[in-house]
């Protein structure tokens, strides 16, 4: 079995981060979605992955490398023009050719990886092997709908879903797909569905069956899923204190990277610090994740995700469910305005009196 991951795509939902760099390499606990991705298709014993990549191709290349850190052997498939992602299965056609293989879309993440969806698929051999959620939101996701064990219809995105069945982003099919694929008319969002794809194979009387997932799902393309992806990480995070620690309390799951000095903090976790930060006189509270090289002081942050190199100075209320992009800077003045809710991207700058 091969593994596909789709690495292409706009990430319109996550602007203006994205605008600077690929949504699928936005960290998560400081570590890209992407790499979860490829470290569960290496645990499933997967080796040959194959990774569609978009405008951001070198980045993501730069980023990935040859897939050699996880055992993996990585090929780089341009695609064109992000079409959808069944035009993603066609354009990695010649390098699937006849082997199965499995389809993850590179902005989601999920507990409990897909070793035993890949050991399903190959004890029954069905044409393909869906995996299904059940979310409060199905309108922003393919749809399942049911008849007792039999999946009939999936739809993208509908108006009115006719359950609360959300297809997950991973998939595993055979060669059909690739006939289903060109048997498909673009949707009203012009992209070539992989979920008429999958469709077109129940209407032909191939065989799809389904899974329901057991652990947790986000498709962190939004940013209110990359916060809870990120919250759900941290709450597992092994606690690994390298940096110094002076004046400072810890409290809960810490990680502090090397090379970070934390003076006069309160730190509450699950939260993680990455290498070579600065803190001074900061409280940083639960389900928060500085990147490399931050510099803060005199700040209050929780619930956020902080990217390399960005500096927070002076601001006087607690930043929460928040999203600062590379090098940003936020200073604060004495004025007591309430909480922030910010969304900025890299190198963007917020002077406040
Ligand atoms: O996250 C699960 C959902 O993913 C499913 O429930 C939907 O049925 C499925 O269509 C998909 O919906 P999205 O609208 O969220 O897909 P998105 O455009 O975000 O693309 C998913 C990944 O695939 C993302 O990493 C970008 C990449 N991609 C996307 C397109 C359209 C490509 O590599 N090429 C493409 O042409």
């Amino acid at each position: 079995m091969k593994g596909l991951i789709l690495a292409g795509g706009k990430g319109t939902r996550l602007r203006p981060i994205t605008f600077s760099m690929a949504k699928q390499l936005v960290p998560v606990a400081n570590k890209p979605v992407l790499f979860y991705g490829l470290e569960a298709l290496a645990e499933a014993g997967i080796r040959e992955v194959g990774i569609i990549v978009g405008d951001t191709a070198k980045e993501i290349e730069q980023a990935v490398g040859d897939g050699a850190r996880w055992g993996l052997e990585v090929t780089y498939i341009p695609q064109p023009e992000p079409l959808g992602l069944a035009h993603a299965v066609l354009t990695a056609e010649p390098y699937l050719g006849t082997t199965p293989f499995l389809m993850y879309l590179g902005d989601n993440l999920l507990t409990g990886g897909v070793k035993s969806l890949v050991e399903a698929f190959e004890a029954r051999r069905p044409n393909a092997l869906i995996l299904l959620a059940e979310v409060p939101n199905p309108q922003e996701f393919g749809v399942a709908q049911l008849e007792g064990e039999r999946v009939v219809r999936l739809i993208e995105k509908p108006k009115e879903p006719p359950s609360n069945l959300a297809l997950v982003g991973v998939y595993l099919f055979d060669s059909h797909i690739f006939e289903a694929a060109r048997a498909i008319k673009p949707s009203w969002r012009g992209e070539l569905e992989i979920t008429d794809a999958i469709q077109y194979l129940i209407d032909q009387g191939y065989t799809v069956e389904w899974q329901k997932i057991t652990g947790w799902w986000k498709d962190t393309g939004n940013l209110e899923s990359l916060l809870e992806a990120n919250r759900l990480v941290l709450e597992e995070l092994p606690p690994r204190l390298q940096g110094t620690l002076e004046e400072t309390e810890a409290f809960g799951r810490v990680s502090v990277g090397e090379g970070s000095v934390l003076r006069r903090c309160v730190v509450r976790g699950p939260a993680i610090i990455g290498a070579n930060c600065l803190l001074e006189e900061c409280y940083i509270g639960p389900f928060t994740a500085i990147g490399d090289g931050v510099r803060m002081r005199a700040c209050e942050i929780e619930f956020s995700i902080v990217l390399e190199g960005s500096q927070i100075d002076s601001v006087e209320p607690r930043i929460e469910a928040s999203l600062l992009g590379k090098n940003t800077l936020v200073r604060g003045g004495m004025r007591r305005p309430r909480t922030l809710r910010l969304m900025l991207g890299d190198s963007s700058s917020v002077e406040m009196p």
